[in-house]
């Protein structure tokens, strides 16, 4: 007899192939699903099926050295054709949902014709699900590249026990419904038995698409569908705190901070950390800092902003605009502000290593996470679980879902320029003993509501789900 297993299925693995000089390598991915997922699949035995990255490039012996590394980690490839990554992944998962779930409506296309490779691309996922299946497994399906999978899953393996999280946030039904394939979109979510939110205001906006679209009666946190149950709940998901804080608390990471902050003297940080997204606000985020420049004099050559950006869905037109704007604003506010002596802004547009991200984490005195729209934000946890000094201060956007759970931090409104540049002005003004409270506050909550939790009342909540559900057509 075989153990159950937990199958995540998610469109990126946790490692992207890499090759550098024709050498194959796989780094870890970016984003919060695959960070924050990491830690719990390493800790169960079961499997993560995803795609690994572009592979077009690699030979045959790569192709296979690659499938070995993978194997070794659990992790289950499901290889995209270039025609699918254009057109599931760039166009309609990073073209048309991600920009409507995050309200950028006038972002989505005139015309989209990428749909039916969407749904195509969503069946192959479901397909290797059910191939790599045995009975007792749990299936957990995350985010929106992979909303048909569910009912796709359970057509095949009726009473599979089957979750859905989503990553991002659920758009209000008037934005969803501009959606011309909302229904099957709603009912693809509807195979499985738990479906579940960073926020209750998504799982709000859900139910409400659920009525006006479907027609369906949500029940607080439940509705029949096809004869089943299937249940809705908020899950704000958590970061793996102990281990940020233990390699916080190392010898040679706080001789790290401490030499970062040497080398920054007499500047104060301020820090950005984000995958360069327009959801960021990264463009708002310099305007308020060009801001706060050109109206405290006093301020020059005190502060250095230090924003790291990591490279993000490179192909898609939005993204390589946005780095241009980037790049140019950064270049104009170090032309118009800086000396010989000083640079406002230190700008890193790489990935950084982990213990590189947590030195500066402890470094900063200032967090600027700063989303025009978030699902949730990983990077603003992960600071605060790096602040074992109970040190720092985190400014922190209304319109991320950590906004409901993080009380403590500085709130902005990141459409607000000036607000923004008065929140920066008033965390580098807190006394430390304000700095403090705050901190030590946003800490307990950060380091009880972790990650691994956070996966086991999700999967808590699945589990009883799918033990409550009656059978096809009982109704
Ligand atoms: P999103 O999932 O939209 O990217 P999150 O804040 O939830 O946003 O998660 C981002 C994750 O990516 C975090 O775990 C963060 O540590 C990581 N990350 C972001 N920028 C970088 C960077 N430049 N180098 C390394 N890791 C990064
Ligand atoms: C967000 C999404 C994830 C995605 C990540 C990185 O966190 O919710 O699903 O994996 O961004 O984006 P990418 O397109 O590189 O996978």
């Amino acid at each position: 007899m075989t153990e159950p297993r937990l199958l995540i299925v998610s469109n990126r693995l946790p490692v992207t192939v890499r090759t550098d000089r024709g050498e194959l390598s796989v780094a870890p991915s970016a984003g919060g699903l695959a960070t924050g997922l990491r830690g719990p699949h390493t800790k169960s035995d079961g499997l993560w099926i995803g795609w690994p990255g572009d592979v077009s490039h690699l030979d045959d012996a790569q192709r296979g050295s690659l499938d070995e590394k993978l194997e070794a980690m659990r992790a289950v490839p499901l290889y995209l054709e270039p025609e699918e990554v254009t057109r599931y992944y760039e166009g309609y998962s990073n073209g048309v949902l991600w920009p409507l779930f995050h309200y950028m409506v006038d972002r989505i296309p005139l015309v989209s014709t990428d749909w039916e490779v969407y749904q195509h691309v969503n069946q192959r996922f479901a397909d290797l699900t059910v191939a790599r299946y045995r009975p007792g497994d749990t299936i957990w399906v995350q985010d929106y590249q992979l909303m048909l999978v569910p009912g796709m899953i359970r057509e095949r393996l009726p009473s599979a026990t089957i979750g859905f999280f989503l990553h991002i946030p659920f758009p209000s039904s008037e934005a969803f419904r501009i959606l011309p394939r909302r229904e099957e979109i709603l009912t693809g979510l509807l195979g499985a038995d738990l479906i579940g939110f960073h926020t209750f205001s998504y799982l709000d906006q859900f139910a409400r698409s659920m009525m006006r679209i479907l027609g369906l009666d949500v029940e607080v946190d439940r509705l029949r569908y096809a004869g089943r149950n299937v249940r809705l709940g908020v899950f704000p998901m958590g970061i793996d705190a102990a281990h940020f804080s233990q390699v916080a608390t190392s010898p040679e990471l706080a001789t790290e901070a401490d030499a970062i902050r040497q080398r920054a003297a007499p500047c104060r940080i301020l820090l950005g950390v984000d995958r360069m997204d327009y959801t960021k606000g990264l463009t708002r985020r310099l305007l308020a800092y060009e801001r706060l420049l050109a109206r405290s004099p006093e301020l020059h050559g005190k502060v250095r902003l230090v924003q790291v950006a990591v490279p993000s869905r490179t192909e898609v037109d939005a993204y390589v605009t946005l780095k241009t704007q980037v790049d140019e604003l950064v270049g104009k506010i170090n032309g118009e502000y800086g000396t010989i002596d000083w640079t406002p802004i230190h700008y890193l547009y790489r990935s950084i290593p982990e213990s590189q991200l947590i030195a500066l984490y402890r470094a900063a005195d200032v967090m600027l996470v700063t989303p025009v729209r978030d699902g949730l934000n990983l990077v603003a946890k992960e600071f605060i679980a790096s602040r074992v000094d109970d040190d720092g201060v985190l400014i922190l956007s209304e319109l991320a879902g950590a906004a409901s759970e993080l009380g403590e931090a500085l709130r902005v409104n990141p459409y607000d320029i000036d607000a923004t540049a008065g929140a920066m002005a008033q965390a580098l003004a807190l006394a430390p003993e304000e700095r403090r409270i705050r901190m030590s506050a946003l800490r307990r909550r950060i380091m009880t509501h972790d990650v691994h939790r956070w996966v086991s009342l999700f999967l808590g909540t699945l589990e009883r789900s799918a033990t409550q559900r009656e059978p096809a057509g009982a109704r």
